[in-house]
This record gives structure tokens, C-alpha cells and sequence, in this order.
């Protein structure tokens, strides 16, 4: 089977978030259930590098503003089309965002760029490759299905994957014309939200079948506290919706052969890990303790809960605890995680930046790590953590909730088969509870400790099963 993936990130080329991690790590995993995947995504300046190396495939004169071509190109595993329109793409700053932050200006037309490129390689095939189903991934090419609606010719069918519905790509329906879409489909069956456009709205309303990144937050998207507007939709929608669980590249996340650890361990010899946990000491400026070396590695947003933490840190260093905070976003959450270093001088040390190789030394290196988002549809830094017996410490939502089993006393005693902590979310007293729990257990059962940190590291989180699913939906979108 052949299926064209429509994204917006992909890893390791280009990443803000987890949904790079799986738009790189899944095409890999369906190579062994003989499916071939193509991943267009835009040529942004950090992929031009690649582009003279490629093949042309396409050509659009004017792709909403300059001339635009999909070049075809094999990198790292994977075979991806990149939309090469420099007026659109070729700029500094991250995918979304300017340098000074704000989202691009354009970003409407940007994204209507590549749902409507997704759509030609859909309908068309590139020389030699017709795709059978197109998977789009988040609102950045949820337009994808409108423009194949636009059509009478045959098309594939479409999935659209959820992999956080906060962001609904919404525009004034004043850019209906300019976006290239019709009146017609500007319906409540179709493209219109609430009065606006949404390229999210699109990409459920218009898909064959829908899937998102866990099975927990398949059944919240249905409530209105986190279907956010589209859960009526989704509610009409359900036989159509299913949870698929993210996993991780195990070849690119092994403690056992991950170069960028000072040094490698397994299960079966953890003596490594110590010296990744110096390795972090000194970098974050923390002084040795009796309690455990906590992380967070994350998007300081307010989806991720990480003011909770702030609230709980004169608890979490009082119980011998120390914490190293890595991450970028929120200004005000950047400073307020800043001076906790200083309060907290010796106990919490902060880095604010985006760092793939730290990122591996904090999972290396420390004893667990927390997240204690407000919703989290997948969650990938938990899997490291199971992956790299870094105990998570985790809300219970979402993928959190369907990935890390709670050292509570049923689990503890029926052979322990804990991975982690769980806690009620959005509560900053459940999350100092479960902060106390991870820190009582540490320093007085270590035994129980080390035992969690081997279940962990055994705790399946690779992509067959998940794999197996996805080619599942595209069957059955198939068969209508
Ligand atoms: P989300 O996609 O909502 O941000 P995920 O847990 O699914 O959350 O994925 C986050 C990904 O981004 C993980 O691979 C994580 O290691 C990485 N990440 C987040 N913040 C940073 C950072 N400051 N530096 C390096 N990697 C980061
Ligand atoms: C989103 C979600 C995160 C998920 C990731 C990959 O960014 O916030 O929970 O793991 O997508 O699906």
C-alpha cells in the first residue's frame, strides 16, 4: 500500500514537538507492514541543503503567490516530497513563528500551500507513485480534503490525525477567496466554524476516518472540557474516530547506544546512569541530594501544567529533591522557571532553549521526569522516560493516563508492576502529592526503586502494535 503523509514537522529535519517524532518514526515502522510512505512537508531554509540532491516532480507557477515545485528526496529512512515555494518557506525563525515570536502573518496562506500541493500529489500520484490513502496530519494540512472536494476526479481517501486539537488553524472567512476556497464549502457540514474558517474543521468534517494519538484522548475529545468546539463533530462523528498510541524511535532514543550520553547503560547495567546524572549536576549547577533528580523537557505552554510545578517546588526541594528544567515558550513561565534557579540555587537549575542532545542527557541522567500537563494527547518525553528508566511523574490524562502505571499500593504489592506516578491533573496539591511519593519512595526503598526502573525499561513502547493499527484504519477507509 502506498499512503502520502501531508505534515507540517518532521524529525530529525525539522521539530518544534512530538508531532515531528512520529511524523519521522512512523513511516519507518509501516516499512515492515509493506507500505510505503512519502511525507511532504514545506522546504523550509533548514531543508534547501537537500533539494539540490533531488528530483522535480512536480511544478506549480504560482502556488498562492510565486512559483512552487515538489521535489522528491531520500533522507535519513525517509522518502519525503518537499513543497519548495521560497516566498512561502525560505525564511529565519521556527515553522510558525517569526524571530520575534509572533506567528507568521501568512501562516493561512502557507498552510493552504501544502494542503493544496497534499491534494494534487493525492489526486495525482508523482511520477510513478500513486498514493492509495492520504494521511493529514494537525490543522496545517487539515484543507486537504477541501481541495479534493473542489474535484469530481477520483481521489484517495483521506485520514486526518489529531495530534492536539488546541490548534484549529482559524482564519476570517473574508480569506475564503484568497485560500482559494469556494463559497459552497463554506458550511457547517464543511469548512465553517463558528463563522470562521478552520483548517482543522476541514480536516474532520471532510475525512473518511479520523484518528488521534491515544486512546484516552479519543474518549476526552468527545467531552466538551476537551473536544474545544469540535467535540459536538466528533461526538457526530465516533464510529469514524479511534486512538492510536504513539511510540518512539528505538534506534534514536537507547540508552545502550545513545552517543550523546556521557555514558551508555541498560536494565541490566544502570551503573551509567550515574554518571549522566553528574553530567546533568554540573551542567544545570546542582548540588548532590538524598532525594531524586527530577526533569522537565518541554514547551513551556499552559497545556503542560508547569505552573503547578512552580507552585510545588519548596515541597519537592524539602523533600531532598532537585530539579533541571529545560525548555522554551511562554516569556512569563521562562522568567518565573529563571528565578526559581536562583531561589532555589543548588536545588533547581534552568535552561531555557530548544536542545536535542540535552534533551538526551536529561532522560540519561535523571532519576524521573514530570509532566503534569492539563491535557496531553500522546505525550512522547514519558515513553523516553519508560525507555530510559527515568520514572515519569504524570498527570493522569490522555496517553500519560494509557502509558505509565502508578506505584500505588495495589501495584507495589501485587509484584510491582509500577512504571511511574500518576496524579489528578490541573491540581497543584495532587501534584506535590505525587512529587512526596516518588521522593518517600526513592530514599527508602531503593530496591523498589531500581525494580520500577528495570519494568520501565521493559515497557513496550516501539510502534508495531500502533503500526499495525494505522494500516488497520487505512484499510478500512479503504473499504469505505
Ligand atoms: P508536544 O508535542 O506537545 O510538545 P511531546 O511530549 O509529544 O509534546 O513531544 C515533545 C518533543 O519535543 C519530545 O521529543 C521532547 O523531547 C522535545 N522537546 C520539548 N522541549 C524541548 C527542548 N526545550 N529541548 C529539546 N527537546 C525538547
Ligand atoms: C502533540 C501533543 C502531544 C503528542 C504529539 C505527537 O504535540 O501535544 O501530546 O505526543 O502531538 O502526537
Amino acid at each position: 500500500m502506498n499512503v502520502l503523509f501531508v505534515a507540517s514537522e518532521c524529525a530529525p529535519f525539522v521539530k518544534t514537538g512530538g508531532l515531528a517524532d512520529v511524523i519521522g518514526a512512523v513511516p519507518k515502522a509501516l516499512k515492515a507492514h509493506d507500505v510505503s510512505v512519502r511525507v511532504l512537508i514545506p522546504a523550509y531554509t533548514a531543508l534547501k541543503p537537500h533539494l539540490k540532491a533531488g528530483k522535480k516532480m512536480l511544478a506549480f507557477d504560482a502556488l498562492f503567490g510565486g512559483p512552487a515545485q515538489v521535489i522528491a528526496v531520500q533522507a535519513e529512512g525517509l522518502d519525503l516530497l518537499l513543497l519548495d515555494a521560497p516566498h512561502l518557506y525560505d525564511r529565519p525563525g521556527s515553522p510558525y513563528l517569526g524571530t520575534d515570536g509572533q506567528d507568521w502573518p501568512d501562516n493561512d496562506l502557507r498552510f493552504a500551500a501544502l494542503a493544496f500541493a497534499g491534494a494534487q500529489v493525492g489526486r495525482n500520484g508523482v511520477k510513478g507513485w500513486q498514493p492509495d490513502v492520504i494521511n493529514v496530519h494537525d490543522w496545517q494540512a487539515g484543507l486537504v480534503p477541501a481541495y479534493l472536494q473542489q474535484s469530481d476526479a477520483a481521489a484517495p481517501p483521506v485520514i486526518t490525525t489529531i495530534h492536539n486539537i488546541a490548534f484549529q488553524g482559524v482564519y476570517d472567512a473574508s480569506h475564503l477567496e484568497t485560500l482559494h476556497l469556494k463559497k459552497t464549502q463554506f458550511t457547517s457540514e464543511g469548512i465553517e466554524y463558528w463563522g470562521h474558517i478552520s483548517f482543522l474543521k476541514a480536516g474532520l468534517a471532510l475525512a473518511d476516518k479520523i484518528t488521534t494519538v491515544s486512546p484516552t484522548y479519543a474518549a476526552e475529545l468527545l467531552t466538551p472540557d476537551f473536544g474545544m468546539g469540535m467535540d459536538g463533530l466528533l461526538r457526530a462523528r465516533q464510529g469514524d474516530l479511534s486512538g492510536i498510541l504513539n511510540g518512539i524511535d528505538l534506534d534514536a532514543w537507547n540508552p545502550a547506544t545513545d552517543t550523546r550520553l556521557p555514558a551508555v547503560y541498560s536494565a541490566r547495567s544502570l551503573k551509567g546512569k550515574a554518571t549522566n546524572k553528574a553530567a546533568v549536576e554540573k551542567r544545570f549547577g546542582l548540588k548532590t541530594g538524598p532525594g531524586p533528580l527530577f526533569c522537565v523537557i518541554s514547551r513551556l505552554t499552559e497545556q503542560k501544567g508547569l505552573d503547578l510545578l512552580l507552585e510545588c517546588l519548596p515541597h519537592l526541594t524539602g523533600a531532598g529533591g532537585r530539579l533541571a528544567v529545560l525548555g522554551t515558550g511562554d516569556p512569563s513561565l521562562e522568567r518565573a522557571f529563571m528565578k526559581a534557579g536562583s531561589d532555589f540555587s543548588g536545588a533547581v537549575g534552568t535552561i531555557i532553549g530548544y536542545d536535542e542532545d540535552l534533551s538526551h542527557l536529561l532522560q540519561g541522567g535523571s532519576d524521573a521526569i514530570l509532566i503534569p500537563s492539563r491535557f496531553e494527547p500522546c505525550g512522547l518525553t514519558q515513553l523516553y522516560g519508560l525507555r530510559y528508566g527515568t520514572l515519569p511523574v504524570v498527570a493522569r490524562t490522555g496517553g500519560l493516563a494509557d502509558t505509565v502505571i502508578d506505584a500505588n499500593e495495589a501495584a507495589l504489592t501485587a509484584g510491582n508492576c509500577a512504571t511511574g506516578f500518576q496524579h489528578p491533573p490541573g491540581d497543584a496539591t495532587m501534584l506535590g502529592h505525587a512529587i512526596g511519593r516518588a521522593c518517600t519512595l526513592f530514599r527508602q526503598h531503593p530496591k523498589t526503586w531500581a525494580g520500577m526502573m528495570r519494568r520501565a525499561m521493559a515497557h513496550p513502547v516501539g510502534w508495531d502494535t500502533s503500526a499495525a493499527a494505522y494500516l488497520g484504519v487505512y484499510r478500512a477507509a479503504l473499504t469505505g
